[in-house]
């Protein structure tokens, strides 16, 4: 797995303040889409203000027509009411999933915290059967955590 290589390409991306962070959130997504071949696509969704619903921020892949994701709804949804990790080895064994693409077979989410508070999760889909391990899990909480850093303003 090349995820120690991407780690500090992560933080370069992050630390560059001459970009919006929407921006080098675009590019974080675009780094891990493109390096890792599971991968097929990568999104940021942040809760929207006050709504109990989630708002695509920043991805990499196919675009995608749910911009919009209602607490509870899908596997995003759920990962936004239960605070934790949801891998998903085969999406047709969910009931409450929202289908993004015919071709996606499995999904990770992992909640981004600021201050002990679910804001958010970066969300990947991928054409592999089962590709997940728990080191993606690792992996995803450490760039969660580098982003949660910029968007506290720390670095
Ligand atoms: N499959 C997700 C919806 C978002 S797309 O994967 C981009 C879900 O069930 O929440």
């Amino acid at each position: 797995m090349p995820f120690q290589k991407l780690k500090p390409q992560v933080e370069a991306i992050l630390e560059n303040k001459k970009l919006s962070v929407e921006h080098r959130l675009t590019q974080v997504c675009e780094l891990l889409q493109e390096n890792i071949p599971y991968y097929d696509w990568v999104g940021f969704y942040f809760k929207n203000g006050d709504k109990e619903e989630l708002k695509l921020h920043s991805f990499a892949g196919e675009p995608t027509d749910h911009t919009i994701i209602p607490f509870g709804k899908g596997i995003c949804g759920q990962v936004a009411v239960s605070n934790k990790n949801f891998v998903v080895p085969d999406v047709k064994a969910q009931n409450n999933y929202i289908a993004c693409s015919i071709h996606v077979k499995a999904e990770i989410v992992v909640p981004l915290f600021l201050n002990g508070e679910n804001i958010g999760q970066i969300d990947i889909d991928s054409h592999t059967e089962d590709p997940f391990s728990h080191e993606d899990e690792v992996f995803l909480e450490w760039v969660n955590k580098k982003v949660a850093d910029i968007l506290e303003g720390r670095s």
